[in-house]
């Protein structure tokens, strides 16, 4: 069975932060953080939000531009490392509060990488005949295990969400490729501890916040998106100047850029809107990809390539060629 993209949406909370308000909070300033990554200012969630909250404004939006009731719904996937409880999965709040009745509900936790992971699990599930309507929601709440005392991470991140549906398409499959992988080596290079992983004895605030080796996570960043970008455009049967539309991980503008040089694509052909989020982790290509699709920056018959890496460390990739109109 053929699968499709036929609906899209994003949540993005109210609240905006911007470099200007961390110089009072950190010793940082407005021009380390845009000179250094490319990020202006994000968005962070209110006390009455969280990763499910988000992920369900994203999921409705996305169904409606889809057409389709929750109740249609057969499965409901959700990326993301911010979770509101350990058990049970935020996919189960998020389905309950849909209504998307009786529909499977898990989480994919990949970190970054998170909603391309979800998106080519629920491509499996309709290839199989197993599923017609899946909703992919990527959702974080990152702002919740930063150390706002951390200047060296509480300036990269944002709260967020992004969501598609993919349906059964007798017609034609917009994934053409994907690549997927993890070394487990690099695991202590980017992390969040949880209670479940500690002796209750040494239980301590501070631990609960994000770790991070910026230096080795940005070398790995530039390597992954160029590598991964290649292989899964080797995979379509393409070459780089096929390519339309590149939505790479918001992570760093540098990281961006120094792997779509090594590609030799120019910036033109790259989707940026990491200076308005900052990075939102499972969320930033979902919203991305919403996003340029708002923008018009993606046509009918385009080829399009989604690639992540993150904690893990994790990376993932896809080329889609864009025709939601192609839907039958
Ligand atoms: N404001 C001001 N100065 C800062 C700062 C901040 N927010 N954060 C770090 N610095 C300082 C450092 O302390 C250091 O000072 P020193 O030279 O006196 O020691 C200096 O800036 C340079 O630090 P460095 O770590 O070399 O900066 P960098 O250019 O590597 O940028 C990151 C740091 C974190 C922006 C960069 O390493 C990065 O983006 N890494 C990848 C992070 C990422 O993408 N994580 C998520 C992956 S999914």
């Amino acid at each position: 069975m053929h699968a499709q993209i036929t609906g899209w949406g994003k949540y993005l909370p109210e609240r905006v932060l911007t470099n200007k308000d961390l110089e009072k909070t950190v010793d940082t300033s407005d021009e380390w953080i845009e000179t250094r990554t490319g990020i202006r200012e994000r968005r962070i969630i209110a006390d009455d939000e969280a990763a499910s909250t988000m992920a369900v404004a994203a999921g409705r939006r996305a169904l409606e531009v889809a057409g389709l009731s929750p109740q249609q719904l057969d499965m409901v996937i959700v990326a993301t490392s911010s979770p509101d409880r350990i058990m049970p999965a935020t996919a189960a709040l998020v389905q309950n509060e849909l209504g998307a009745e009786g529909a499977a509900a898990f989480d994919v936790n990949a970190a970054c990488s998170g909603f391309i992971y979800a998106l080519i699990i629920a491509y499996q599930f309709i290839a199989a005949g197993a599923c017609e309507n899946i909703l992919v929601v990527a959702s974080e709440a990152v702002s919740r295990s930063i150390d706002w005392e951390d200047r060296s991470t509480c300036v990269l991140f944002g709260d967020g969400a992004g969501a598609v549906v993919v349906q059964a398409n007798g017609n034609a499959t917009d994934m053409l490729s994907f690549v997927m992988g993890n070394d487990g080596s690099g695991a202590d290079l980017l992390y969040i501890h949880h209670p479940c992983g500690l002796p209750t004895n040494t239980h301590n605030d501070k631990r609960y916040y994000m770790v991070m080796d910026g230096k080795n996570v940005f070398r790995f960043g530039v390597a992954a998106l160029a590598d991964v970008s290649r292989q899964v455009i080797d995979a379509a049967g393409l070459n780089i100047s096929d390519i339309d539309l590149f939505i790479p991980h918001q992570a760093n503008n540098r990281i961006t850029q120094a792997a779509m040089k090594a590609l030799g694509i120019s910036s033109e052909k790259v989707f940026v809107n990491l200076d308005r989020y900052g990075n939102t982790s499972a969320a930033s290509p979902a919203i991305a990809l919403c996003e340029a699709v708002e923008q018009s920056r993606l046509k009918q018959g385009d080829m399009v390539v989604l690639v992540a890496f993150g904690a893990g460390l994790s990376w993932a990739a896809t080329v889609l060629r864009w025709q939601p109109d192609a839907y039958s």
